[in-house]
C-alpha cells in the first residue's frame, strides 16, 4: 500500500495510520486534518461498504480538494470546515459520536505551504499574514514581525522554530524594519537568506533555507497551533468509544511533546501536582492505554519518496 492515492500528494505514514487505527468494517472515524483526504480515502476504502468518516479541516481550499477526492464514497464521508479544537462539539452536532478512531496529521500540507499567495511560503511572494481557517484571530505574521520586541521575536524563533540563530535573526529584523515595514513573505525571506544559516533538525541534517524555521514559528504563533492541539486531543478522548484509537502524527518536537505528555497523563491513574512535596499525588481516572511506547517513524522507502516524512512521528493510544 502506498500513501499516494489518485493525486500528486503523499499521505505521511499511510499504512501505519491504517494499521494503527485497527479499522473495523462499518466503523466510524474522525479525521481532524483532512488535507487532501488521503488518510480518509484509506479509511473509507478499508471499512467499506458501511464505514464512515467525519472529516474536518480549518482550511476551505483543503476542504474543497478533499470533497472532490472523497466524492466516490457519497454520504459515507461527511466533511465540515472546522478547527479540530472543536472536534467533540462538531461530532456531537453531526450526531457522530462515539467513534472507533480519531486521526490527526498535524501541520499544513505541502500544497498549502507551496502556494505563495497563502503567505506561508518563503519561496514565493505573498502577504505576510499566515492565518488559516474561517474563524481567524487578529494577529498576523506582519504584526509580529513589525511590532514585537527583539527579545520576544528571539524567544519565538527559538521556542516555536527551534532556530539556533533566532537571536541573530531577531536583531536583523528589528534593524531592517527601522528603514521599512515588512509587508510580504518575500521581503522577510530575502533578509534571512542574506544572513545565511539554516539546518534541518531531526534525522535530516541537510541545509535548509534560513527562513524555514522562522516561518514555521510565525505560523504556529499566529494560529496558536499548540493550544489548538491540546484542545483537539481532549476532544478526541471524549468522543472515542472504549477500544477506539487515537493516532497523531506530528512534525515538530514541541507538537510531539504535547502529544506524548497528553497520552502519558491520560494513561496514568494519578496526578502529581507540579512543585508539590515529594510523593504527593491524587488519584484520577485512567482513560487511555499507550500503544506506541516509542513513536513510529517513516521507513527508508517513504523517506526516499517524500522528504516531508523525515520529521514525522506517529503516536497511538487506545481508549479504555
Ligand atoms: C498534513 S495535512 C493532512 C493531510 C491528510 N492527512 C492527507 O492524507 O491528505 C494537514 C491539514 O490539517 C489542516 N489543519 C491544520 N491544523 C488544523 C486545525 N487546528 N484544525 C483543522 N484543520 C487543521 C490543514 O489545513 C491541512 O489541510
Amino acid at each position: 500500500m502506498t500513501g499516494k492515492v489518485n493525486a500528486p500528494h503523499y499521505s505521511v505514514l499511510y499504512k501505519e495510520i491504517l494499521d494503527g487505527l485497527k479499522l473495523s468494517p462499518g466503523g466510524r472515524y474522525i479525521d481532524g486534518t483532512l488535507g487532501a483526504g488521503g488518510h480518509s480515502y484509506g479509511i473509507l476504502s478499508a471499512t467499506a461498504p458501511t464505514g464512515r468518516v467525519l472529516g474536518l479541516d480549518a482550511d476551505t481550499v483543503a476542504l474543497g480538494i478533499a470533497t472532490e477526492r472523497l466524492k466516490e464514497f457519497g454520504d459515507r464521508a461527511r466533511l465540515v470546515q472546522s478547527n479540530f479544537a472543536r472536534l467533540a462539539e462538531v461530532a456531537r452536532d453531526e450526531d457522530f459520536a462515539p467513534v472507533q478512531g480519531v486521526v490527526l496529521d498535524l501541520g499544513l500540507s505541502s500544497m498549502q505551504l507551496d502556494d505563495p499567495q497563502r503567505g506561508f511560503s518563503f519561496q514565493g511572494d505573498g502577504p505576510l499574514d499566515m492565518r488559516f481557517g474561517s474563524v481567524q484571530g487578529k494577529l498576523t505574521a506582519a504584526i509580529i514581525v513589525n511590532a514585537w520586541t527583539e527579545e520576544k521575536l528571539a524567544k519565538l524563533f527559538y521556542e516555536l522554530g527551534e532556530e539556533p540563530q533566532g537571536r541573530r535573526y531577531a536583531r536583523a529584523i528589528v534593524e531592517a524594519r527601522k528603514q521599512t515595514r515588512f509587508e510580504t513573505t518575500g521581503q522577510l525571506a530575502a533578509l534571512l537568506a542574506k544572513l545565511g544559516g539554516g539546518r534541518a533538525s531531526g534525522r535530516d541534517k541537510r541545509p535548509i533555507h534560513p527562513a524555514t524555521k522562522v516561518f514555521q514559528a510565525l505560523r504556529m504563533e499566529v494560529n496558536q497551533e499548540l493550544a489548538r492541539l491540546s484542545e483537539g486531543l481532549a476532544g478526541a478522548v471524549e468522543v472515542l468509544a472504549p477500544g477506539g484509537r487515537l493516532a497523531v502524527i506530528s512534525f515538530h518536537s514541541l507538537e510531539d511533546r504535547v502529544v506524548k505528555r497528553f497520552m502519558q497523563l491520560e494513561a496514568s491513574d494519578k496526578i502529581v501536582p507540579e512543585g508539590g512535596p515529594p510523593g504527593l499525588s491524587f488519584p484520577k481516572e485512567q482513560r487511555l492505554a499507550i500503544i506506541t511506547k516509542k513513536p513510529l517513524e517513516a521507513g527508508p522507502d517513504e523517506l526516499a519518496q517524500n522528504r516531508r516524512s523525515r520529521s514525522a512521528k506517529l503516536r497511538i493510544a487506545e481508549k479504555l
